[in-house]
């Protein structure tokens, strides 16, 4: 394992974070943690060099945290830093925010959280923050102990990045970042503007949800055409572990082949390590991928639960597959489960409550129906 460093922290921490966000397959639809195959691989990672684990109280419908807790007993918790997040949607006052952290340190069973970060913060969510007293209520918990960093992770474009990176004294920023998202949210602008404030950079998405990860055949071919082979998964990780902005780089394994695999790569991967021949390969794979990308959606799956039981997530990952894959989508074993769940788009209502949600800003109703219209249906 690489060990990388935190910018003005003076701290290091494993190249390779651990998400605990994705644990049993969203894509599947299932959102329900299989709890001793994630103490396992939560521990493996450890044991493997990891020593950064990222979660939030509102993942896998507020278990995920519980679930990390029980995998740092026996000793486990004194070889990591955890990141956990506030959720403006749940905290209204000051009362409910120290009910939130205390509930959050009772089911992480710990006494402090490393890296504390108010959670998906855009330009809306963070004058939310203020009008509570986030910024303030963080600063004290820095100062009593229960926290030793403050720190946001961020879904909005750059000038909003901009904004609220200046607006408080930040200690590290979680970004959305890989070799498609150069010019998307903060970009490649928001992490250099990052490194030269000192902030470390913690990314998420660096496969885009694993979507990165499986190649479509016009990608493929630019990768088996180069002179060094290497998966897909390695090069999205190492064009990102390229960037000396880049502290730590977060992914959400399910299996443990995948915390194998990233434990061997992130062993071999340092900042400036690419070529200009690498480089230009990753200009090429990202031109192919546009070339037959629907929808930019990363199933991260904020617009769940829909009002009106529509499977969103679901139904653009079937409309991006059988554009990248060339795949017939009446042979997509998705779909059919979409269709006879009866949650397709065809139920949409237009209501709105998927696009005030979205950290991608995607134009979720008018998609749906392009959507649908698409796949034939
Ligand atoms: N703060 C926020 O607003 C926010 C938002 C999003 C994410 N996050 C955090 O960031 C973490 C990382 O984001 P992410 O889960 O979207 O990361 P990601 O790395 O883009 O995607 C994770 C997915 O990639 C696939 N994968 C990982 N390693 C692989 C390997 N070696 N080979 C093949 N496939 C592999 C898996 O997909 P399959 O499931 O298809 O196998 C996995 O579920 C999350 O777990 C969460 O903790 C935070």
């Amino acid at each position: 394992m690489k060990y990388r460093s935190f910018g003005k922290l003076g701290i290091t921490g494993s190249a390779f974070g651990l998400g605990c966000m994705r644990f049993n397959g969203p894509a599947s639809g299932d959102s329900t943690i299989d709890e001793q195959k994630a103490i396992s691989l939560i521990r493996h990672a450890i044991d493997g060099g990891v020593t950064y684990i990222d979660t939030a109280y509102v993942y896998l419908n507020r278990t995920s945290e519980t679930v990390l807790g029980k995998a740092l007993r026996d000793g486990y918790r004194d070889k990591v830093m955890i990141a956990t997040k506030m959720p403006i949607d749940h905290v209204h006052n000051r009362a409910e925010m120290e009910a939130l952290f205390e509930e959050e340190l009772r089911k992480l069973q710990t006494d402090h959280i490393d890296f504390y970060l108010m959670h998906a913060v855009n330009a809306e969510r963070w004058e939310r923050f203020k009008a509570i007293g986030a910024p303030e209520f963080f600063e004290e918990l820095k100062q009593k102990g229960k926290i030793r960093y403050k720190c946001f992770s961020f879904h909005d474009d750059y000038p909003a990045f901009e904004k609220i990176i200046n607006d408080n004294d930040w200690d590290m920023v979680q970004i959305q970042y890989n070799f498609m998202d150069i010019n998307n949210q903060a970009g490649t602008k928001g992490l250099e503007l990052a490194g030269k404030l000192g902030i470390p950079v913690v990314i998420m998405e660096g496969l885009l949800g694993g979507r990165l990860a499986k190649a479509p055949d016009n990608v493929q071919a630019l990768y088996d055409q180069f002179p060094v082979k290497r998966s897909p998964v390695e090069w999205a990780f190492r064009w990102l572990c390229n960037h000396p902005e880049v502290a730590v780089v977060l992914s959400g394994c399910n299996e443990m082949e995948q915390v194998d695999e990233n434990l061997r790569i992130f062993d071999t991967v340092e900042p400036g390590i690419m070529s200009a021949e690498e480089l230009k390969l990753m200009d090429d794979v990202r031109a192919a991928y546009l070339s037959r990308t629907k929808i930019g959606c990363t199933d991260c799956r904020y617009c769940m639960p829909c009002p009106n039981g529509v499977n969103i997530p679901g139904t653009f990952a079937v409309w991006n597959k059988t554009s990248l894959y060339n795949t017939d989508p009446k042979e997509d074993g998705n779909l059919k489960e979409i269709l006879s769940a009866n949650a397709g788009a065809d139920r949409c209502i237009g209501c709105g409550a998927c696009e005030a949600q979205c950290p991608q800003h995607l134009n979720i109703i008018e998609s749906l129906q392009n959507a649908w219209q698409d796949l034939g249906l």
